[in-house]
Order: C-alpha cells, then sequence, then structure tokens
C-alpha cells in the first residue's frame, strides 16, 4: 500500500475555558484515527492549537489585572498538561497568538482583499460606554423580545427557543456591567460568500457528511449573506493591515491557526508549507463539532480557495456529548471537566469508554456512567487485561517466564482472529471505533473460552509444557489485542511492548507469532473502576458549581467597580503584578477545604509527628502527617474540624504516604494555633 501524508486536526479549544469531557469527545477521537494511520506506516502530522483571541479573554484579564498574554500563558500551561494526562498524541500544540498565524492572517486577508472579495460597510451594534467596546452578542443579556422573559442571552432566548438579533432584544444591559448600552454605528469590514456561491456548492457534497451538507445548502436557496471579519478596538486579536483600531475577529485567524501550527511545525524539520499543506498529495482532515460547521464548510473552504491554498480533503463532524442520557449540566454535576476526572479516574478508561461508542456519525453520544464503570471493569479489565495479568503471571511463576510453541487450538483461533484485521482496520479508518471494539471483545471472549477449557492451573500441576503451550497461545491472542487497542490505549500498548521486550507496535505486528522466548515481569496494566470514585466526581463537579455564583453586588458597586476596570489600559500596557502579591487565581490554584479529624495517633519514630486520618468529604479518608505533636494532644483532635491542603502534591515518608496537609498558625514564641471553620460546615467545604 502507498505512504500516505495525512494532516489531521482538531478544533482549537477556546483558551478562556477549562477542557471538559465534551471536548474530549473529539480530542481523544481524533487521537484514536491519528494514533491508527501511524500504525498503518503511513506520514501523520496531528496539530492542534489554544484558540486565544477575542473578547472574552480581554475581559478575564482586565478583571484580573493582567495581559491577555499572561492570562493565555497560563491556560496554555494547563491545557499542555491535561492533554498529555489524556494520552493525546499532537505532533505541535501551538496557540493562534503567534508569529506564523499573524503572517497567514494577513496574507489571507490581503488575497482576499485583491480578489474583491473584502467589502466594507456601517453596522450598528451596541456600545456599552462604562466599558468602553462594542459589546459582542454573548456580553449583552435582555428581555427576550418573544416571550419577555427576562435576563435572556444576546441572541437567543432559552426559554422559548426564539432566536434573534441583539439589537432586538428589549431593555439591552451589559452583561459585564449591568450598563444600558448604546446603538452605536461603525464600519465592518466583511468577506463577501455570494461569489463563492458555485464554488461551495460543489466543494460541500464532496467534503463533508452528506447531513452536513445537505444542512448547510438550504441556506443557498437565498443570497448568501458576507461574513463580518472586523472587530472594533479594544479587542484582544491581531490588527488588520491598513487599520489602526480594527482587529481581526477571532473566527477569522482560528482555522488559520491549523495552517499556522503545521508551518511552525514544519519549519523545525526544515520544510514548508509547500511540503505539506500544499502538496496536492497530502489529505487534510478537520475533525470538528457539529456547532461549528458553518465556519469549517463555508468560510474557510472559501477562504483558502480565493487565497491560493488547498481546501480540506474532508470535514469529520461529530455530535455532542450527553451524560446519563441529557445535556450535560453544572447542577446535576456532568458538566465534568478534565481535571476534576483526572483527580478520581484514569484517563485510560475514558479512551476505552469513549472507543467503545463512537460510530464515526454526526449524533450525539452519551456517556452513561454506570454503563461507563461496567464496561471497563468487564471488557477492558474482565475480559481483556485478565488474560494477560493470569497467562503472563502463571508463565513466570510455572514455566521459567519462557513462551514456547502455541498448542494448534490457540494457533487457529489466532488465524481467525487475524482474519479479521483488515475489516477492524477498515473500521478504524471510517471511525467506527466502536464496531473495532466489538470485534476485540469478540476475540477476548474466544480466548476466555479457550483459556477456560484448557484449564492451565489444573495443567500445570500434570503437563508443564502442555501449560507452556496453551500460555504461549493466550499471550499471543492477547498480544493481538494489545496491538488492535493501541491507537485508542497507547500507554496500555506500551507496556505490554515491554511485556515481551518488542519494539513499538504498528499493525504489520500482528502477522507475527511470538514464540520461544523469555517475556518480562507483569506489570500491572489496567485497574478496575471503583464506582464511588465515580460518584466522588460527579459530587465534586455539584460541588464546584454550587461554588460558583458570583456574590450579587449593588447597582452602586457594580459602576464603581467598573469605572475603576475600565480607565485602565487594555491589553499589553497593564503592569504586571508586582512579584509579592498574587493573584486571585493562584490563591485558587490551594484546595482549601474543610475535614473532620477521624483518628490521630502519635507516630513513634517521630518527635514531631501525628498520623492523622481525615474526612473530606471523599469516598476515602485521607492520610496526613502533621508536625503537632508537641502542640496538640491526639485525643484533642479527633471529632474536630481543621482546615486542610486537599490538593497538594501526596509526599512519600518513612512512615506512610502524607496525602495533605493541615493548617495552623504560629505565634513568636513557637505556640501554635489550628485554624477551624467558626461554623461546622459539611466535610470537603472549600475556602471561599
Ligand atoms: N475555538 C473554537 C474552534 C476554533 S477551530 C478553528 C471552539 N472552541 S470550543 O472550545 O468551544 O470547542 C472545541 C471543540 O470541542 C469544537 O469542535 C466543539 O464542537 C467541541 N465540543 C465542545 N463541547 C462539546 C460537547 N459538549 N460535546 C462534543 N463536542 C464538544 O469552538
Ligand atoms: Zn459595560
Amino acid at each position: 500500500m502507498d505512504k500516505r501524508k495525512i494532516i489531521v486536526t482538531s478544533a482549537l479549544p477556546y483558551a478562556n475555558g477549562a477542557l471538559h469531557l465534551g471536548h474530549l469527545v473529539e480530542y481523544l477521537q481524533t487521537d484514536f484515527w491519528a494514533r491508527y494511520q501511524r500504525m498503518m506506516g503511513h506520514d501523520v502530522v496531528y496539530v492542534c492549537a489554544d484558540d486565544t483571541h477575542g473578547t472574552p479573554i480581554m475581559i478575564r484579564a482586565r478583571q484580573e489585572g493582567t495581559t491577555p498574554e499572561a492570562v493565555i500563558a497560563r491556560s496554555y500551561e494547563a491545557r499542555v498538561k491535561e492533554f498529555g494526562a489524556f494520552e493525546m498524541g499532537f505532533d505541535r500544540y501551538g496557540s493562534t497568538n503567534c508569529k506564523e498565524n499573524r503572517i497567514l492572517s494577513e496574507q489571507i486577508y490581503l488575497r482576499l482583499k485583491e480578489r474583491g472579495l473584502i467589502s466594507s460597510r456601517p453596522v450598528n451594534q451596541l456600545y456599552c460606554e462604562h466599558c468602553g467596546m462594542f459589546l459582542p452578542d454573548r456580553f449583552v443579556k435582555g428581555t427576550c423580545p418573544r416571550c419577555g422573559a427576562p435576563d435572556r442571552d444576546g441572541d437567543n432566548c432559552s426559554v422559548c427557543g426564539a432566536t434573534y438579533n441583539t439589537t432586538d432584544l428589549k431593555d439591552p444591559h451589559c452583561a459585564i456591567c449591568g450598563g444600558t448600552p448604546v446603538m452605536r454605528q461603525s464600519e465592518q469590514l466583511f468577506v463577501e460568500l455570494e461569489p463563492c456561491r458555485d464554488f461551495l456548492k460543489q466543494w460541500l457534497p464532496n467534503h463533508t457528511d452528506k447531513g452536513t451538507a445537505d444542512k448547510l445548502l438550504e441556506w443557498f436557496n437565498e443570497p448568501l449573506r458576507g461574513w463580518n471579519i472586523s472587530r472594533d478596538a479594544p479587542y484582544f486579536g491581531f490588527k488588520i493591515p491598513g487599520y489602526d483600531d480594527k482587529y481581526f475577529y477571532v473566527w477569522l485567524d482560528a482555522p488559520i491557526g491549523y495552517m499556522a501550527t503545521l508551518w511552525a511545525w514544519a519549519k523545525e524539520r526544515g520544510q514548508t508549507l509547500e511540503d505539506w499543506w500544499q502538496d496536492p498529495k497530502a489529505e487534510i482532515y478537520h475533525f470538528i463539532g457539529k456547532d461549528i460547521v458553518r465556519f469549517h464548510c463555508l468560510f474557510w473552504p472559501s477562504e483558502l480557495e480565493n487565497a491560493g491554498y488547498r481546501t480540506p480533503t474532508q470535514v469529520f463532524v461529530h455530535g455532542f456529548l450527553m451524560v446519563n442520557g441529557a445535556k450535560m449540566s453544572k447542577s446535576e454535576g456532568t458538566f465534568i471537566s478534565a481535571a476534576t476526572y483526572l483527580k478520581h479516574l484514569p484517563a485510560q478508561a475514558l479512551r476505552f469508554y469513549y472507543a467503545c461508542k463512537l460510530n464515526g456519525s454526526v449524533d450525539d453520544m452519551n456517556l452513561d456512567l454506570k454503563d461507563f464503570v461496567g464496561r471497563v471493569n468487564s471488557d477492558l479489565v474482565g475480559k481483556i487485561t485478565n488474560l494477560a495479568s493470569r497467562g503472563a503471571q502463571m508463565l513466570n511463576k510455572n514455566c521459567g517466564g519462557r513462551l514456547g510453541a502455541m498448542d494448534p487450538e490457540s494457533r487457529d483461533l489466532l488465524a481467525a482472529c487475524r482474519a479479521q484485521l483488515p475489516e477492524l482496520c477498515e473500521a478504524y479508518e471510517r471511525r467506527d471505533f466502536c464496531r473495532a471494539m466489538v470485534i476485540v471483545r469478540e476475540w477476548a471472549d474466544k480466548a476466555n473460552q479457550l483459556f477456560d477449557a484448557k484449564m492451565p492451573w489444573k495443567l500445570v500441576k500434570e503437563d508443564p509444557e502442555a501449560t507452556r503451550a496453551v500460555l504461549t497461545g493466550t499471550l499471543n491472542l492477547f498480544r493481538l489485542m494489545a496491538i488492535a487497542l493501541k491507537p485508542i490505549l497507547p500507554a496500555y500498548a506500551a507496556k505490554v511492548e515491554a511485556l515481551f521486550g518488542e519494539q513499538p507496535y504498528t499493525f504489520a505486528d500482528a502477522a507475527r507469532d511470538l514464540e520461544d522466548r523469555a517475556i518480562a515481569p507483569y506489570e500491572h496494566l489496567a485497574a478496575r473502576i471503583d464506582p464511588k470514585a465515580v460518584e466522588a466526581m460527579v459530587a465534586e463537579t455539584k460541588a464546584q458549581s454550587a461554588a460558583k455564583p458570583a456574590p450579587k453586588l449593588s447597582e452602586k458597586d457594580i459602576k464603581k467597580g467598573v469605572r475603576q476596570l475600565t480607565q485602565a489600559p487594555v491589553s499589553t500596557a497593564f503592569p504586571e503584578p508586582p512579584a509579592e502579591t498574587i493573584a486571585i487565581d493562584d490563591l485558587a490554584k490551594v484546595d482549601l477545604r474543610l475535614a473532620t479529624v477521624l483518628t490521630a495517633e502519635p507516630v513513634p519514630e517521630s518527635d514531631k509527628l501525628l498520623r492523622l486520618t481525615l474526612d473530606v468529604g471523599e469516598a476515602k479518608p485521607r492520610t496526613v502527617f502533621a508536625g503537632i505533636k508537641k502542640h496538640c494532644p491526639p485525643e484533642t483532635l479527633v471529632g474536630t474540624q481543621v482546615l486542610m491542603v486537599a490538593n497538594l502534591a501526596p509526599r512519600k515518608m518513612r512512615f506512610g504516604v502524607s496525602e495533605g496537609m493541615i493548617l495552623a498558625a504560629q505565634g513568636p514564641d513557637g505556640t501554635l494555633a489550628l485554624l477551624r471553620p467558626t461554623a461546622a460546615l459539611p466535610n470537603g467545604a472549600r475556602l471561599h
């Protein structure tokens, strides 16, 4: 087969929000697919980046008294760590706020202008005089023009379902300061789409799924409206060439971020965009959610086509995540962030479960939390991993850790499974990960039946060599499953490679038998999920949503605060906060919680330490070693509440692992006072 050259992207997540399990529906499936293509031996480059520009970042920076650059740098760091924890294999993860993106954005804009596709016309928009800015839709609230419900969003009403123009809202007010905006006119730039009609009509049906193309084509019964690509200062973004006070709208430079990141990646290897994006043999695939098809299937191809660039090969559209059959909800505790998930559960469990559910369609995908526990425990751990743990441990214990020749039944079964590899690969190719997982599960069922029929645990007492043959078969079957699962579970597969002392697997390795060779000691591959961990994750998410609502301020407070806020200059002119102070977000990093002391005992080997167990409102109590032996008799502590740092990295001590720290203040004479709440609150209540 010819080696393909494949460029893969996921939509660029907004730097302004925390990654959640909904986002991961997209990032994980893209990663599965990119890893699959790499394992087929193709040249794959998978790029993504933080989408950094726009009003929300600017406002957040103002509110925190810092620069947008500082805000995006901080979120970038967190993002990269979280993606790493979820085993994402980007070839490059960039940022839209980079030199390459500015250069390409200006170039594409100027080329569109040259082709006569940019026009300029006055637009009426709501302007907040307090905040000194035009208000994007999401920063306007008001009364729904249809049903009269108060406090609705700028462009749609979640009570009656109406959609409208922000300028139609009754009683509009600024969502930032609460002030009343005024209508103001300013000149805006548009990319005209009507001249792209014929191109788009032809392009759409060939480059995305039929449902998506048909839906977009419905708009072609009317003239295609131009797309506003400019925003007035103050804005965080790239300045439009030829203007002093206009910036590219974030959605203009965001998709260009795909190319910019690819370009930066290519540069590092001494290559250019000509070698990749512009190579006619290269294929370009965008994975996106159904909410952003307009940008990717209308505006983006039109821009590329008219700026002299390749258009994507295919835009893969997926649906939205549902949790327990409903929309993700903060109050139900199902709007689960990536960070919260990782505190309670292993990343590979989610990877496995999403693979079992994703089938390449645009339908929404349901994460049923009970089913999630069941699938992981019964299939990944019970059926698949158990073959390895039983097989390898038995071989190491009873057969000198050496594979022999497979028994004939295993050999037959292995051949039958291998015969299904083309079907498995085809399923991967069309993003039907669900089908691929069904195939692996069927292999596991058959391998388990064979294992149980052969009863190696009994056989070992009579015939060690026959046992070796059976276990060699079991482990070869398991190895095939690990290869098939590698796009989904890369870290897991790496451990299997180590177990068998092999090089990183590609699909070509599936054809090889593994016989007459030693294996390494078995290393733990996958753990069962405790349903309590899922409950704790949901409870924590609920608590986050309860802690969120901002305090209600009076109109006067708001105006005063906003005047202070808006008198400061925007963007890079902000001074960095002095080194001795910390931002509120730094404080928010410290997870301070109330906890009840369940037990307290002196550590005999230490004259300072007490060993405490604390109920922090989680499924399991925490153990904390505290240097307070001299100050607090243990019996006075039990049953009282203390304040603890719950997210301190666990520390291994001679006597055990300390999973947090309790807070105390020390006076000038060395007296120690534990910090306690003034009213009893539930364990786990957080610093507010
Ligand atoms: N920044 C834009 C994309 C720019 S691409 C040039 C954006 N960002 S986002 O953070 O809101 O979403 C990133 C991706 O995650 C989008 O493809 C979006 O559809 C997807 N999802 C966000 N929430 C989702 C769910 N709840 N479920 C499934 N996918 C979701 O849009
Ligand atoms: Zn305002």
